[in-house]
């Protein structure tokens, strides 16, 4: 996710819900509850199987499905919903003013539910620090860029060329609607996970504290000086269609599809230097709620955790790139014995100092009660045993696949997890899960992001039915979605019936 995602995806929709009038101050969200299974069938089926079956389209085009057919659709039949979902996929456009009232009514309904200093801290930091900082992050990425493509110009052309770019527009043509929109995408999201740490899902984020490194300007001034150095080549590179082709020439040693540049991202997953500036280009891109979108993860994972032991607990993380997540998830289970895992080294590397850097900054007291492993593996083939996991978690993966790959991350998944266990994914937004993006989020398929069109039709509940899973648990917020699925405890074959029993207590919450 980077830069490009974050315009491809966000530029033509503005979010705000369709019915619910703004003077009535109502709540705009309620806190995710833990679902309790009404709506869904034990045994939903549904209609549409086209998007398992179906090759990843072309990189070009997209010819849309038929509504009832777009994974957004599809989820409601097979997975219990969240509040969030409804929201997001009831939101419609708006002009400016609806963003500002909307805007206003989230914050008041925030404030009116603060109960101690850490609520007024957890929108200070978020709103203050995080997003104004990064926007003007942002800001500074694109001017940065622009001007070394205006130079660049000048140094080829001479004047007349440049004059010719005349007509271009500053931060790259990015309007003032379009920044108000990604700002109240940015404080809605952070409503959600405000929510969620009321409702005891998860903890105050650990780097809203003072004294994490984020305080300390020299660390700053280090990773935005990384930051704008890698914006101006990203740019540069997308602006120029450039080959997407990585250093490392046909390695045996990773797949083919794994051997590009990701939207344009310097060295792919290829460098320490691209693992070093990953974390601070994605949250810039995201105006800072990248962490609040990825923390979803941890609803279904709590519920799952409900009474369980974390000592006890094995939980791998798959693709976990530099690890930023993870040390959310160990903060809030310091106990859990945990496997971090991604194909890149580099990152992984990466990983390694960001949970180093969570360990001591919270002390050998709570750090030392459990560990994490680093493991380079492919998510296709992991080298665990049959059944040895109690959960596997994996954030922002599946739309850099193939359809064979997911396919066999979904297979490898079932294998590995024990029965009971829950596999949670959270990705991108698809098809249907936010109907006023459909139009243009296979936009960010340009982008040098090859399996995006197919990612974002691919139905993950037939997915995980096909393998096994059973589909449990959607929330969306913003530009991603969480999908949780469990393996049944028991599957038995009557006459080529699947049967399926599974664990009523984790049925219900
Ligand atoms: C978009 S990044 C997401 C990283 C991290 N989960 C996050 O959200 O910040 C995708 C990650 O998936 C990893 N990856 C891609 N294909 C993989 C595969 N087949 N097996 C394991 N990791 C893979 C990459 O190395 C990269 O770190």
């Amino acid at each position: 996710m980077n830069t490009v995602k974050m315009l491809g995806m966000s530029t033509t929709s503005i979010l705000v819900p369709r019915k619910r009038p703004v003077s009535s101050r109502a709540p705009l969200l309620r806190s995710n509850p833990i679902p309790v299974r009404s709506r869904i069938p034990g045994r939903a089926k549904h209609l549409c199987t086209f998007s398992v079956l179906q090759r990843d389209p072309p990189s070009s085009v997209q010819e849309l499905p038929p509504e009832e057919q777009r994974p957004g659709k599809i989820d409601s039949l097979n997975f219990q919903e969240s509040a969030g979902t409804a929201y997001w996929r009831d939101a419609k456009s708006a002009t400016l003013e609806d963003i500002f009232d909307l805007t206003t009514a989230v914050l008041e309904e925030a404030r009116s539910n603060f109960n101690s200093p850490q609520d007024a801290q957890y929108w200070i930091y978020h709103l203050f620090v995080r997003t104004s900082f990064l926007s003007a992050q942002a800001a500074a990425g694109l001017s940065a860029s622009e001007l070394y493509e205006k130079a660049k110009q000048l140094r080829q052309g001479g004047l007349t060329a440049l004059m010719n770019t005349e007509g271009q527009k500053a931060f790259g043509g990015i309007t003032s609607d379009t920044g108000a929109r990604l700002l109240f995408e940015a404080i809605k999201t952070y409503e959600q996970d405000f929510k969620n740490i009321q409702a005891g899902h998860y903890k105050y984020p650990y780097d809203m504290e003072f004294g994490h490194r984020q305080f300390d300007p020299l660390y700053v001034l280090d990773q935005s000086r990384r930051f704008i150095s890698e914006a101006i080549g990203t740019f540069s590179r997308r602006n120029a269609q450039a080959p997407t082709t990585v250093w490392l020439e046909d390695s045996n040693m990773y797949p083919k599809y794994y051997q590009h540049t990701f939207h344009y991202q310097s060295d792919g997953w290829f460098s320490t230097e691209s693992a070093k500036v990953y974390e601070l280009s994605t949250e810039t891109l995201f105006l800072g709620r990248q962490d609040a979108m990825q923390r979803h993860t941890l609803v279904p994972f709590a519920r799952f955790m409900g009474g369980r032991d974390p000592a006890a607990t094995r939980v791998v993380e798959i693709a976990c790139g530099t690890g930023r997540f993870h040390t959310f998830l160990r903060d809030n289970y310091p106990s859990l014995h945990t496997t971090a895992s991604d194909l890149s080294p580099y990152y992984l590397e990466e990983a390694r100092s960001n949970l180093k850097y969570w360990e001591s900054f919270r002390g050998k007291s709570v750090a030392g009660q459990g560990y994490t492993n680093f493991l380079q593996l492919n998510a296709e083939k992991m080298p665990f045993q049959d059944a040895s996991q109690d959960a596997i978690l994996c954030i922002y993966l599946f739309h850099e696949l193939p359809m064979p790959a997911r396919r066999n991350v979904f297979r490898e998944v079932a294998r590995v997890l024990k029965p009971g266990g829950m596999f949670v994914l959270t990705d991108s937004i698809q098809l249907g899960d936010q109907p006023m993006k459909d139009t243009v989020i296979g936009n960010f398929g340009n982008f040098a992001e090859p399996h995006y069109r197919g990612y974002i039709s691919t139905d993950f509940g037939e997915l995980g039915r096909a393998v096994g899973l059973k589909p449990d648990y959607k929330d969306v917020a913003s530009a991603s979605k969480t999908l949780s699925f469990i393996k049944p405890l028991e599957v038995i074959d009557i006459h080529g019936e699947r049967r399926v029993t599974i664990d009523e207590d984790q049925a219900e919450g």
